[in-house]
């Protein structure tokens, strides 16, 4: 799919792994200057490396979505630099990495780390990044939920929580902001293949290797997404195309939500 994004400029929170890289390169790759906001530097440098190399616009800043004042400084510098900010894409997300209990047994201080990043992370950012965006010609926000929060799973009640209020967050964001030229959409991606799905079920040594079987047998599709296949759904909500979609939240899961996918 290719649409045109050139001028535009777009930020990419956790957008130098995994899903986020695959929309920050998307977005790129259609005309954006792209912003490429992440925690992990190693990450951001290597991302600078490939952004560089494709001969995109780009700025790779360090930065955390639960660090407010940060958040607006990062702003500042986006605005300084191109004047606008027209896109952005709140997908720092993380989840437990193995240690998947029922909520007794959750620590308290897991639940905060998940719903600060994943919940309060899109709060933070947007926050920062909307009087920007309303001083410009409006523009797209677009949050990365989860089939998680469409669906309940169980064990990970943090992100599914979290996950939820992103989706119903959307909804009201895109009554808020819809009026003042700012689109506000959601994309909930099912099960996709980056190094933490892998070294989670995808790979033979995964914490849950053994769980990948049933985990695929609920997809109609039957195979995890690819990170490019998440990032074209971002890329058509961006899209000038996309001018009157406002307050959805779409799976891109391989028809994972569509219903129960039994074997009889
Ligand atoms: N991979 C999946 O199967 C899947 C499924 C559903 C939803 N999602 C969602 O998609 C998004 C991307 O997931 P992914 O699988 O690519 O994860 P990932 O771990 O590969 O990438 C997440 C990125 O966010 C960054 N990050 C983490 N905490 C941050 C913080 N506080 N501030 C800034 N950046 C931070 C990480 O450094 C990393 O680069 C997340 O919101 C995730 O919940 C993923």
């Amino acid at each position: 799919m290719q649409v045109n994004l050139n001028g535009q400029v777009a930020l990419v929170t956790g957008g130098a792994n995994g899903i986020g890289r695959a929309i920050a390169f998307a977005l790129a790759t259609n005309g954006a200057h792209i912003v490429v906001l992440d925690i992990v530097p190693g990450n951001l440098a290597r991302m600078a490396d490939e952004l560089e190399q494709a001969g995109a616009s780009y700025l790779c800043l360090q930065g955390d979505v639960t660090d407010r004042a940060g958040l607006e400084r990062i702003v500042e510098q986006i605005t300084v630099k191109w004047g606008r900010l027209d896109i952005l894409v709140n997908n720092a997300g993380i989840n437990t990495n193995g240690g998947r209990v029922p909520l007794h047994e959750y620590l308290p201080e897991t639940w905060d780390k998940i719903i600060s990043v994943d919940l309060d992370g899109v709060f933070n950012m947007s926050r920062a990044a909307i009087p920007a965006m309303l001083k410009g010609a409006g523009g797209r926000i677009i949050n990365i939920s989860s089939v998680a929060g469409l669906v309940p799973l169980r064990l990970q009640s943090a992100f599914v929580a979290a996950k939820a209020g992103v989706a119903n967050l959307t909804r009201s964001m895109a009554l808020e902001y819809g009026p003042l030229g700012i689109l506000v959409n959601c994309v909930a991606p099912g099960s996709t293949l980056t190094q933490g799905t892998e070294a989670l079920f995808y790979s033979p040594n995964g914490s849950y290797s053994e769980k990948a079987a049933s985990l695929l047998a609920h997809i109609p599709l039957g195979r995890p997404g690819r990170v490019e296949e998440i990032a074209a759904a971002v890329l058509f909500l961006a899209a000038p195309e996309a001018s009157y979609v406002n307050g959805v939240v779409l799976p891109v899961d391989g028809g994972w939500l569509a219903g129960y996918n039994r074997d009889w």
